[in-house]
């Protein structure tokens, strides 16, 4: 059992071996009984059926949660457990609303004490006070953040486990690596967009790359822009109005960089000559107004 427990979960693993170095006086409770709880939460929810904390076992089926701690402002947890889709439209992640609902209970902990480490029974009381209070602290945090969540409830010590899981070894060489390919691509972007000789301007002001461009267009943006570049999620890009400037340059950086905090994805994974024809495709469609554009919305450019 606890080889088991010791193989799947690194936090216990930590826990236990940490316990039995230095033992704690009984009336002290262990300091993280709250994200314990969140992790027989996400046991008992399943949630590794879809999940792995180990980068390197993430296939189509099983989404990396490896260092999930310190990504997301708490909030963001509290509303995507709630209601995935509403941080993320398109998420096939589950909703979990039961866990807002649902409150700690008492003889839970004391199982996942009595299954973790039996010698914590002794101090059961300290440990359910300790528990509620890091509950109320972790609340007191959300509600700094603008999330009310209820007293006590579940969602609270789920929370508390995502945010403190580690990163594995195996994501921090990933992290490092892609961290360099991310800043080397991104100097090549800036470069190009400075450069009116390179491929990316080329063939941004070059009309024949825009069929391909529509075709680009078609699988990567029109879920958020509309069929016809008139606007959805994202805004209209037929009209003269632009929230992040109608040069071609600046339409490539905002494709390039993206506006992640309003939703729109960066596309660092293109290539220069990819967000060139990008850029080619919506100058085709400037004016085209398609059926149902939505309203302008920025400032109004005069490319003349
Ligand atoms: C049926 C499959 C499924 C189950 C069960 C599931 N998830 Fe997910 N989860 C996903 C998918 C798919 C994503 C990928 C992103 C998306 O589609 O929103 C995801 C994304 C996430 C993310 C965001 C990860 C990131 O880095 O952005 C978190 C956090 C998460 N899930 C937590 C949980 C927790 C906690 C549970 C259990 C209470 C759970 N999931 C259960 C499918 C699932
Ligand atoms: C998940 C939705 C989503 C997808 C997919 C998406 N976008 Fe966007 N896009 C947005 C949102 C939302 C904005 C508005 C950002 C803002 O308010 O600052 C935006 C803004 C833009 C802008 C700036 C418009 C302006 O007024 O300055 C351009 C250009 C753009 N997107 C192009 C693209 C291209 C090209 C693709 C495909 C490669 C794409 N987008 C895919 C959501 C999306």
């Amino acid at each position: 059992m606890i080889k088991t427990l010791l193989y799947c979960s690194p936090l216990l693993a930590v826990l236990l071996l940490s316990n039995s170095r230095t033992q704690l006086s009984p009336e002290t409770a262990a300091p993280d009984l709250l994200a314990r709880y969140g992790q027989y939460i996400f046991a008992r929810e399943d949630c590794q059926h879809c999940h792995t904390l180990n980068v390197d076992k993430a296939d189509a089926d099983l989404v990396s949660l490896d260092g999930l701690g310190g990504k997301y402002p708490l909030s963001w947890f509290y509303y995507y457990l709630d209601d995935p889709r509403s941080l993320s439209p398109y998420s096939n992640m589950p909703s979990f609303p039961h866990l807002h609902v649902d409150t700690l209970r008492r003889p839970t902990l004391e199982q996942i004490i009595r299954e973790s480490n039996p010698d914590e029974l002794a101090r059961l009381n300290a440990s359910w006070s300790e528990l509620l209070r890091q509950a109320d602290t972790l609340k007191a945090q959300l509600e700094n953040e603008g999330a009310f969540a209820k007293n006590g409830s579940e969602v609270l010590a789920l929370i508390a486990y995502l945010r403190q899981i580690p990163s594995s070894p195996e994501k921090l060489v990933r992290d490092s690596i892609e961290h360099q390919q991310f800043l080397l691509q991104q100097q090549v972007l800036q470069a190009q967009l400075k450069d009116p000789n390179s491929a990316l301007l080329k063939t941004a002001n070059d009309s024949k790359q825009a069929k391909q461009g529509g075709r680009l267009f078609r699988t990567n943006c029109q879920a958020c822009h509309g069929e016809n570049g008139g606007g959805g999620v994202g805004p209209n890009l037929t009209d003269a109005y632009w929230l992040h400037g109608g040069k071609p340059e600046e339409i490539a950086h905002t494709i390039a960089m993206g506006v992640p905090e309003r939703g729109m994805i960066s596309w660092q994974s293109m290539t220069p000559t990819e967000v060139g024809q990008l850029v080619a495709y919506i100058h085709s469609i400037k004016g085209s107004k398609p059926k149902g554009a939505k309203e302008p919305q920025g400032n109004l450019f005069n490319d003349e």
